[in-house]
Order: structure tokens, then sequence, then C-alpha cells
């Protein structure tokens, strides 16, 4: 199985998965940009089922030498650019990778997939990772299907929206048998802490302003990231070829409630010296340009179809999550050193 992006949040998240509860072999195929680090992939690095290649996905040949040594039976694919705040302060690696690198695997895996002998053909899997933000935005109801027309409006949400379509062509042009899911907002260990939760975490540790955009009530459905391997790998095993799956966390939160549940979490596990509260130190700060006010998931359909369902309550996964990162600030100051330092990014103007 090849895994891309298998160094940043989710890949490696779902290669600890796919390592430690399946009997696959992973090839991980990353570049390691600033967001992909091997630390995250410590705890299975010795495992004998474990491949490590340090390669672009833009790169024809590099990918094509991959096919041909590896000969996967199928691919998933969760190299991008993901992050909306430096996709709004420059757009050329978030065009370039996520949708000339998903152009240059799907040309790669079109080719490898046509040489295939026929059993092997009707096992070959080609899953695309993308997100709901391809969906735009939604008002105070409502949810996003698999149905929901496209409407993209940030950077980033724009290259995955393509990449998504192209990935929907070379399955209807080149019967390339191909499976889409579009998840919400993910959490967890190991997430670079440029986002969201980590920030919160790190600057409310760090004694520093906690940044809260706008007015804070901008509603993310969280999905606990271990939930999300689950679900990619069920999608991969059962899912119907041509078919898109949303897989969302039923944990629809504003921003500021997220932010007062962490403070409150550590207030108890590690309260200040001078008793002060963490949520002192939210600060609210000029909104994101072109902010989507709410996104929500109708994940019925893999629920029905495929029989899979989060198992972590928001309430649980945060706790985890805060947990781990208090547990591993060593690996914060690793993945972030000579790289990033918890600064504003994607303000526009
Ligand atoms: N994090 C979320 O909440 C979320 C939500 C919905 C969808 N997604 C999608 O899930 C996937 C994984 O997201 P993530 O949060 O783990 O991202 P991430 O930024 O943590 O990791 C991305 C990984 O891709 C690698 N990469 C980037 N460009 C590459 C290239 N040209 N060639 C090879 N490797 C390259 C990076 O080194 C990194 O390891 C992405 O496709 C993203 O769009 C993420």
């Amino acid at each position: 199985m090849l895994v891309t992006g298998g160094a940043g949040f989710i890949g490696s998240a779902l290669i600890r998965y796919l390592i430690k509860e399946t009997n696959n072999t992973v090839i991980n195929v990353d570049k390691l940009t600033y967001a992909g680090h091997l630390e995250n992939l410590e705890p299975i690095e010795n495992s004998d089922h474990y491949h490590f290649e340090q390669v672009d996905i833009c790169e024809y040949e590099a990918m094509k030498e991959i096919f041909r040594s590896y000969k996967p039976d199928a691919i998933m694919h969760l190299a991008a650019e993901s992050h909306v705040d430096r996709s709004i302060d420059g757009s050329v690696e978030f065009i370039r990778t996520n949708i000339v690198g998903t152009h240059n695997l799907l040309e790669v895996a079109k080719e490898y997939y046509l040489g295939l002998a026929d059993q092997k053909k009707k096992q070959f899997r080609f899953l695309h990772v993308s997100t709901d933000e391809v969906y735009g935005e939604l008002g105070e109801v409502g949810f996003f299907k698999e149905t929901t027309p496209y409407d993209p409006r940030s950077p980033y949400s724009a290259s995955k929206a393509s990449s998504d379509h192209l990935v929907r062509a070379w399955y209807h042009t080149y019967d390339l048998p191909v499976l889409i899911t579009n998840c919400s907002n993910n959490y967890g260990p190991y997430q670079f802490p440029e986002k969201l939760i980590p920030v919160v975490i790190l600057k409310a540790l760090q004694g520093k302003d906690i940044p809260v955009y706008g007015s804070g009530e901008n509603v993310r459905d969280w999905l606990y990231v271990d939930d999300h391997a689950r679900a990619l790998y069920k999608v991969l095993e059962e899912g119907a070829v041509g078919e898109t799956y949303n897989i969302g966390g039923h944990n629809e939160k504003q921003n500021i409630e997220v932010v007062e549940t962490i403070c409150s979490i550590l207030d108890n596990v590690q309260p200040q010296d001078d008793d002060k509260l963490y949520k002192e130190q939210i600060t609210f700060v000029t909104d994101r340009p072109g902010h989507d006010w709410r996104y929500a998931i109708d994940a019925s359909k893999i629920e029905e179809k495929l029989g899979w369902k989060p198992e972590e309550t928001f309430d649980s996964g945060i706790k985890k999550t805060v947990q781990w990162y208090l547990s591993n600030i060593d690996w914060c100051q690793a993945v972030t050193e000579n790289n990033y330092g918890l600064e504003r990014l994607g303000a526009g103007g």
C-alpha cells in the first residue's frame, strides 16, 4: 500500500494504524515539507512492513519508479499543502502540490494500472483524501452531503476542489478505480502547531495571548484523527469504486467553545501558579479574509453503507489531545525548530 503525505498529521496517524492494526506493508512517499516530520512515525519506524521514500509527488520519473519497484495494491493520497492561512499568503505551492501533484499521481497510477494483470486490476484502488471545504460554507442550518455542489472559497479549498475534479475525471475517462473522501476538521496528537487546537494549547502554556479570529463564532465539525484513519481504511477496503464518502465527527463547535474547553482542561490538569485562568489570555484578532462561517458534515452515507462511526466524542478526544501535547512538548519544539514560531499567518492585506 502506498501512502502519500505519510509524514504529516493525518498520514502519519493512518500509517501508525495500518502498521499496528492490519497486515499491510506501507510505502510512505513524502517530500518532508515544513509540515512533514519523520518523528511522527517513530512508534512504527522499525517495522519490517514500513518503508519510507523522500520524493515529491510532482516528480513523474521518481513516482513511476516507486510504482515499478513496490508494485502497490492501492494508493492512499494525502500529500498536500493543507493550511488555509498559508494559502492566503501564497498559493503557488498549493497549486503545484494539490493540483499538479495529484494530476501527476493520476497519470502514473493510470499507466501502472493499465499494465496490471486482471486479478491485480480488480484489487487496485486510488483513494483521494479531500476536505469538506470544497463545499463552501453553510449558514446556521443544513449539512454538507456528498451531493452538495462545489463552492470553494479559499486558495486552499479551490486547489483541493480542483484535485477532486481531476480524480473523478480519471475514473470516468480512464476507468481508474478511484474513491474520494471529504472530511471535516481533524484534531489529535501530532498535529503541526499552526492549526487552531495545538496553537491554543501552546500559546496558553507559554502565557501568551490566545488568538481567536473575528467573533469566535465560526463553527467547525471536529473529527478525531484516529477515527479518520479507521474511516479511510474502511472506505479503501469496502467503498464502492467511483463513490464519494463524507467523513465527520458529529461534533459541531464554535471556535470559541473549542478554545474555552481547552482552557478549562488546562486549568484542571496544569493550573497556573497564581491561580489565573487560562481563558484570561483569550484575545480576539482580525478575522481571516473570506473566513467560511460554518461547516457541518452529514456522515450518514459512510455510516449506513460501510458501518463506520466515530468512536471519540469531542469531550473525550480533546482531553486526550491536550494530554498528548502536555506530554510531548519536546515534539512541538523539534517540529517547529527553524521553521515556524506560532506567528499569525494569512491575515491578508
Ligand atoms: N487536517 C485537516 O483537518 C484536514 C481536513 C480535511 C482534509 N484534509 C486533507 O488531508 C490530507 C492530509 O492533511 P494533513 O492535515 O495531514 O496535512 P499536513 O500538512 O499535516 O501533511 C501534509 C504532508 O504532505 C507532505 N507533502 C506536501 N507536499 C508534498 C509533495 N509535493 N510531495 C510529497 N509530499 C508532500 C508534507 O511533507 C506532509 O508530510 C490533505 O490532503 C488535506 O487536504 C485535512
